[in-house]
């Protein structure tokens, strides 16, 4: 019989030995340092078959963007269980043992990215906000129009600790999915460069886009010096993070990528699917893009999740929310909107939409069609409410999460 509870010091060894093995990589000192730098002790979980420690489990204390706002949100991480111990409901376990955590904590949202779609959607989280893989001919990045006031620079990593944060910041609040990043986390996280990150390119590069002297955006980007046999330079430049405080700084740096000599191919593995590249490029149909899902979200609290968005447009809505993992966190709920600030509270009223709790995460970031859903017959509505409800839900610019967690 499994048992779940949070992990003790002495038990940290065999948790790294258990999670190692189900995400197949080989054990790291100098990475453990730093991983233990961001993660937080108190919020790992363990399944454990009498005293052999066989699943994994954590969370991240986030502070995340929502819809013209922000929510303290459960970043759920480091799930594993072993292969000796798979399908006999070790995740099911740690979730619900999270669920209390996250329950008592008052967090009302949670969130993750997930190794394999099927996976979270039983537990009530909803494929929230894609992302896309870009890839472009460095010669095929063309603008109409370019901010010649803007120049760049490449900076060291010090610098970059200290010069990149204001700017994401700048930008966090307008994007829904981000979240705020503590200075661990740029120091062991977002600007870590480990080796085995490299494949075959160079370590990381930095610089910063200034608008006369004031940084409006970052690039964080890798070469990889290539020859044709005939010694032709095919080199290609893979774009870790690229950010503005507004578009034209985005382009600048963009345009600064373009003209690398040497490099004829850019790749960007993470990118907003609402990409202004889209519609900015003179040839957008040289951009190629892999869409897949990004972050997943899983409203924890209904009342507070909902009242603590902001909405578009005004309006009411009466909701009912299925929730077959946590049944006590559904009901009936009526949203009202005013000025753009939601109130939402329990409700008798009868209710016009009915989501279940994976389907609530699916559009509460705003970024997904309730219409849409109903057309593919997922959420049984008709096409009136569909479109009154995606009135009420949707929100622009779409969510999107850069960080992997
Ligand atoms: C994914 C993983 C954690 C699942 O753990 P588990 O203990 O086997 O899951 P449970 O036994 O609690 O499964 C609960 C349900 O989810 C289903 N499920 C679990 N993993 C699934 C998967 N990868 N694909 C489809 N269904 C899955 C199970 O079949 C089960 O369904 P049922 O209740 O209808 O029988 C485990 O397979 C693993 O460690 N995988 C490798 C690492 C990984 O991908 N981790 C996730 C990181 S985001």
């Amino acid at each position: 019989m499994l048992k779940f509870r949070h992990v003790r010091e002495e038990e940290l060894d065999a948790f790294w030995d258990a999670m190692s093995v189900a995400f197949a990589f080989d054990r790291d000192k100098e990475d453990e340092d730093h991983i233990y730098k961001i993660f937080e002790k108190d919020r790992m979980i363990a399944a454990f078959d009498e005293s052999h420690l066989v699943g994994t489990f954590g969370a991240f204390s986030l502070n995340m963007t929502v819809p013209g706002g922000a929510l303290p949100t459960a970043g759920t991480t480091i799930v594993t269980v072993l292969p000796t111990h798979r399908r006999s409901g070790a995740l099911t376990g740690m979730m619900n043992a999270h669920f209390d955590e996250v329950i008592d904590k008052g967090e009302p949202l949670a969130a993750l990215w997930a190794s394999e779609a099927p996976i979270y959607g039983r537990f009530g989280y909803g494929a929230a906000a894609d992302e896309a893989a870009v890839e472009i001919s460095s010669d095929r990045i063309s603008f109409e129009d370019i901010d010649r006031e803007v120049s760049v620079r490449i900076v060291g990593l010090e610098d970059a600790l200290t010069i990149f944060p204001p700017i994401f910041e700048a930008f966090r609040l307008q994007r829904a999915g981000t979240f705020v990043r503590s200075a661990d986390w740029w120091r062991h996280k977002r600007l870590r460069d480990p080796k085995e990150e490299r494949r075959g390119a160079t370590a990381q590069r930095l610089a910063v886009a200034y608008r006369g002297e004031d940084p409006v955006g970052y690039i964080q980007f890798r070469t990889k010096d290539e020859w044709s046999r005939g010694g032709v330079p095919i080199g290609a430049v893979t774009i870790d993070e690229l950010i503005g405080i507004d578009v034209a700084a985005e382009l600048a740096l963009w345009n600064f990528i373009a003209n690398m000599d040497l490099m004829t191919t850019v790749k960007m593995r993470g990118r907003p699917i609402d990409d202004p590249l889209l519609w900015t490029l003179v040839d957008p149909r040289h951009l190629s893009r892999t869409i897949s899902d990004g972050l997943w979200v899983r409203v924890m609290d209904v009342p507070a999740a909902l009242s603590g968005r902001r909405y578009q447009s005004d309006g009411s809505i009466v909701l009912r929310i299925d929730d077959p993992f946590r049944p006590a966190l559904g009901g009936t709920f009526k949203l009202d909107v005013e000025g753009g600030l939601g109130l939402c509270q329990p409700s008798d009223l009868e209710p016009a939409l009915t989501l279940d709790a994976s389907q609530l995460g699916t559009v509460y970031m705003g970024g997904r069609s309730i219409a849409e859903m109903a057309a593919a017959g997922t959420i049984q509505l008709d096409g009136d409410t569909a479109i009154e409800a995606d009135r009420l839900f949707r929100w622009t610019p779409g969510p999107w999460c850069p960080d992997v967690f």
